[in-house]
């Protein structure tokens, strides 16, 4: 008998998600289900996957978990996210309610801009204490990883604070955390009419200086990718400005990632996925023809259904043609103040099964195995595996289907992360 330092056995079923690559178009189908599973877990990793009965014949252990007949999944990996900021936005949702359009709030200095003003006047613990908190709901929720942008400060001290907020909240919460720069989120009051100066400001000062952070940072030292991220919109940054952001990024060492296509086709799909972007996001209006580049690429697609349930919308990124053509698609909560304030994964599949017609199956690879992917982790987070971190969650069910079926509730029974309990 092999000691370990955990075993979970006896659950109806161990969804594995299982993938040596991210899964896209038919693969997608395929959960990796095993009928009373079990994982046997050393040193925070899992050292055997498979049967209760195979694993407790080969394994003993002091901890011992007990299943019950529940299902056992991967943690879910949230692959976009805008959780460091002060204040709310409450104001702009009862404007919202009435009519208010989210690009012209922007326009007219309220949205993204009014959460910089107060995200700029915060301290970085007042900052951590917020996002702690939110990282809480997030983990309850079912989240053991998450990427978090910065875009809040849009100016080089405030972005900079963003990014030692990142820092400490990955030292003090258990979620593991990769982090992305966003200096181009919205174009700063004090650059109003020259964005193009803004821009400048970004390559030659903000760039480098974050570059020099991650260098230094526990990310860099445990091999977590450094993104740059680009909200590319119709009076926010032209694809031209996104290139510029994008080709002196790379020079440093910077992976991309994209807002695109929210609500406006400017052609950033194709940008992103000809930079060789880790991902691209958003995508409720890409084009047939970047939907066939998509597909061909390696380039993570991440629909956003939350933003558009948020937004009382009908229409959502069809996620569906996406799958259907052969693309790697993920769903995120884009856990935000203004388009999305939703720190739960399971709400965003449950939209995305309903409002995308993505089945169950597509819809836990894209919580699981294909966001881990989206942000740089895919060898190491996303499913249950040999070698992978063990992060996995006991969900209060016999159906993996219905973590989406059911809405508005929480089944996440028991929390494993990095192998333990807690
Ligand atoms: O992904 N599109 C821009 N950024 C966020 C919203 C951020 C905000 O409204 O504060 C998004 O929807
Ligand atoms: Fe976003």
């Amino acid at each position: 008998m092999q000691q370990v330092d955990l075993i979970v056995h006896n659950s109806s079923q161990l969804v594995t998600c299982a993938s040596s690559v991210v899964k896209r178009g038919l693969a997608m189908l395929d959960v990796g289900a095993i009928e009373y599973g079990a994982v046997a877990i050393a040193d925070g990793r899992f050292v055997a996957v498979g049967v209760s009965n195979d694993i407790l014949g080969k394994y003993s252990s002091e901890n011992i978990v007990d299943a019950h007949e529940k299902v056992v999944v991967p943690g879910f990996v949230d692959p976009h996210t805008h959780i460091v900021y002060a204040g709310d936005r409450l104001n702009e949702f009862e404007l919202k309610i009435k009519g208010a359009d989210y690009l012209e709030i922007l326009t007219s200095g309220g949205g993204i801009i009014s959460t910089v003003r107060k995200t700029r006047e915060a301290s970085i613990e007042e900052l951590v204490e917020l996002a702690l908190d939110r990282l809480d709901k997030m983990l309850v929720c079912g989240t053991t990883t998450c990427e978090i942008k910065t875009g809040y400060g849009l100016d080089v001290e405030s972005e900079l604070k963003m990014l030692s907020v990142i820092d400490e909240l990955s030292n003090q919460h258990p979620i593991e955390i990769v982090p992305t720069l966003l200096a181009a989120h919205a174009i700063p009051p004090e650059y109003e009419d020259s964005s193009d100066a803004y821009v400048d400001l970004i390559c030659s000062d903000i760039l480098p200086k974050a570059w020099n952070w991650y260098e230094n940072s526990q990310f860099c030292e445990r091999g977590a990718p450094f993104s740059v991220d680009v909200f590319a919109e119709k009076n926010t940054y032209t694809v031209e400005q996104s290139r510029r952001i994008f080709e002196a990024a790379s020079a440093y060492g910077f992976k991309i990632k994209a807002h695109v296509d929210q609500f406006t086709n400017l052609g950033g799909s194709r940008l992103g996925i000809e930079a060789g972007a880790l991902s691209i996001d958003h995508l409720d209006a890409i084009s047939d023809e970047e939907i066939g580049l998509l597909a061909k690429s390696n380039t993570v697609g991440i629909v956003i259904p939350t933003e558009n349930f948020s937004a009382g919308k009908s229409q959502f990124a069809n996620a569906r043609k996406m799958i259907d053509s052969g693309c790697a698609i993920a769903i995120s909560t884009d856990y935000n103040p203004g388009s999305a304030p939703c720190p739960s994964m399971p709400m965003a599949m449950a939209i995305s099964c309903r409002y995308q017609k993505l089945s169950p199956n597509e819809v836990l690879n894209a919580s699981t195995i294909n966001p881990a992917y989206a942000v740089g982790l895919g060898e190491d987070y996303g499913s249950i595996e040999v070698g992978k971190v063990a992060d996995a969650l006991i969900l209060d069910t016999k159906d993996y289907r219905a973590l989406m079926y059911e809405f508005g509730g929480n089944m996440v029974d028991l929390i494993i992360k990095n192998g333990e309990v807690l």
